[in-house]
This record gives structure tokens, C-alpha cells and sequence, in this order.
């Protein structure tokens, strides 16, 4: 198996991933394993932003289209196990339909944050690494517009393989393809979100989803008013440092 130290990604490759460029509107997403709690902060953020008067859209990968339901529905539904390759083109399948039928067209709208639960860096620890395609492959798959677009803030909350454990038993849910794999899977889950965030250090926020909902939705207010405080004073000009 690869493991972080055999990864090198080549700069120009890494370089292809930009986030889009609407003024005053702005693309966030939120990755973490299940049990995360991505979902309720999710709400929580959306929430926030509306009382700061953004138009705040969620969208969940993969879905958010009808194409996007029937693939989400054909993959987490899959009696078949499908291999990595398969799984990764069906994503990316998805991500495009809706990066052109929604995404863009709703970022074109000055003041809207889009929140994504899940996007590109899924498709790394998922497919990439917990499924062992790679993360190089992954990311070239990726390498045409409008699958080149990354969010200018990702919020990913970060828990162990134990907790996402524990927290799936209390809800009891239906395990669907991803969800019955197991704990070792899990465990390169994490290790494959850790790497993503050391390969985009200035998009990826490592946030410790371990601590209480209050304390998270803090951290992740906390970070989401930095961008958008800083973005504001790009456009007004007085920061022409600042590196998306
Ligand atoms: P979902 O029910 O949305 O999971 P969760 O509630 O944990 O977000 O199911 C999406 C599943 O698909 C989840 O197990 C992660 C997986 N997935 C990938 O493997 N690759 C991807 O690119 C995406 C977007 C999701």
C-alpha cells in the first residue's frame, strides 16, 4: 500500500485545482468520515450565514441533480463491489452535472456562499487512498475544468476511526456500500483526509470534530468569517497578497 511518505504530487498538477472566481460569492465544502458531524454544522453554518445575509445553498455529493440521485442511488446502493476506478468516474460524473447545472450558476449570484457536504476531497480518501488508486490518479482525473474547481474553504472535521465507530452504533442506522467496510477501512479514511490536508494546507482546515457541537461550530464560524472578512478587503484592494 502507498503511504504518506511515497506520495509526491507534481506541482503543476496540484496547480490546476483553483477556486472559482465570482465576486462576493464564495465556495465552501465539508469533508469528514461518518459520525463527523458534518450534517449539523452544516445546518448550523447555513443558518449563520443567512443572518449575515448571504444566500446560503447546500448541495450533497453525490446528489443535488436528478442525474446526481440516480448515481448516488446506483453506488451507495450497490449489491456489486465496484472498483475504485468505477467509483471515482461515477463522482466525477456527478460533480461535473452539478457543478454546471447548479453550482456555477448560483455562485454567478453576487452574495452566495454554496456549501458542498462532500466534494473532491472525498473522491481522495475514499477512492484515492482508503480504496488505494492513488491520490496522483484521483487528482488527474479531476485535471478538466469544471472538475479543476476547488472550494475556497474546505471544513474538514476531523474524528478517529473509534469515535466514527461509536457514534454510527448510537444511531443505528442502515449501513450502505461505504458504511459496512469495516474498521481498518475507516482507519485509512482518516490517514487518506490527513494527507489531502497536507497536500492543500491553505484550503484544507483541520478542525477536531472529537470536541462538542458548540465548540465546533465555533471553530468553523470562526474560520468561515476570516474568508470572508479577507475576501472583502481583497476586493476593496487593500490586500493584494492574500493566496486563495
Ligand atoms: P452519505 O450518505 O452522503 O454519507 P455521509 O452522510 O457520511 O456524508 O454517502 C456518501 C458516501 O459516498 C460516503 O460513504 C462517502 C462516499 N463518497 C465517496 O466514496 N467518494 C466521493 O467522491 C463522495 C462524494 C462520496
Amino acid at each position: 500500500m502507498k503511504t504518506h511518505e511515497t506520495y509526491s504530487i507534481p506541482q503543476e498538477l496540484l496547480q490546476k485545482f483553483r477556486s472559482p472566481e465570482f465576486p462576493g460569492s464564495f465556495l465552501l465544502s465539508f469533508e469528514g468520515i461518518e459520525g463527523s458531524g458534518k450534517s449539523t454544522q452544516l445546518a448550523r453554518l447555513k443558518n449563520a450565514l443567512e443572518h449575515l445575509n448571504y444566500r446560503a445553498i447546500v448541495l450533497r455529493e453525490p446528489g443535488s441533480t436528478s442525474f446526481g440521485e440516480k448515481l448516488r442511488e446506483a453506488i451507495l446502493q450497490s449489491k456489486d463491489d465496484l472498483n475504485p476506478l468505477t467509483e471515482v468516474l461515477l463522482f466525477a460524473s456527478s460533480r461535473s452535472q452539478l457543478l454546471t447545472d447548479v453550482t456555477l450558476k448560483e455562485l454567478n449570484v453576487p452574495n452566495t456562499v454554496v456549501i458542498y457536504d462532500r466534494y473532491i476531497d472525498s473522491s481522495l480518501a475514499y477512492q484515492g487512498y482508503a480504496r488505494k488508486l492513488g491520490i496522483k490518479e484521483v487528482l488527474e482525473i479531476h485535471g478538466l475544468f469544471p472538475l479543476t474547481l476547488v472550494p475556497h474553504l474546505t471544513l474538514y472535521l476531523r474524528i478517529s476511526a473509534e469515535t466514527s465507530q461509536k457514534r454510527q452504533k448510537i444511531r443505528n442506522a442502515p449501513k450502505d456500500y461505504f458504511e459496512s467496510k469495516g474498521m481498518e477501512f475507516y482507519q485509512r479514511l482518516v490517514e487518506g483526509y490527513d494527507l489531502a490536508e497536507t497536500l492543500f494546507p491553505q484550503r484544507i482546515i483541520k478542525l477536531d470534530g472529537e470536541k462538542n457541537e458548540d465548540q465546533v461550530a465555533f471553530d468553523v464560524m470562526n474560520h468561515v468569517t476570516k474568508l470572508l472578512t479577507q475576501k472583502q478587503t481583497l476586493s476593496n484592494g487593500n490586500h493584494p497578497h492574500f493566496d486563495s
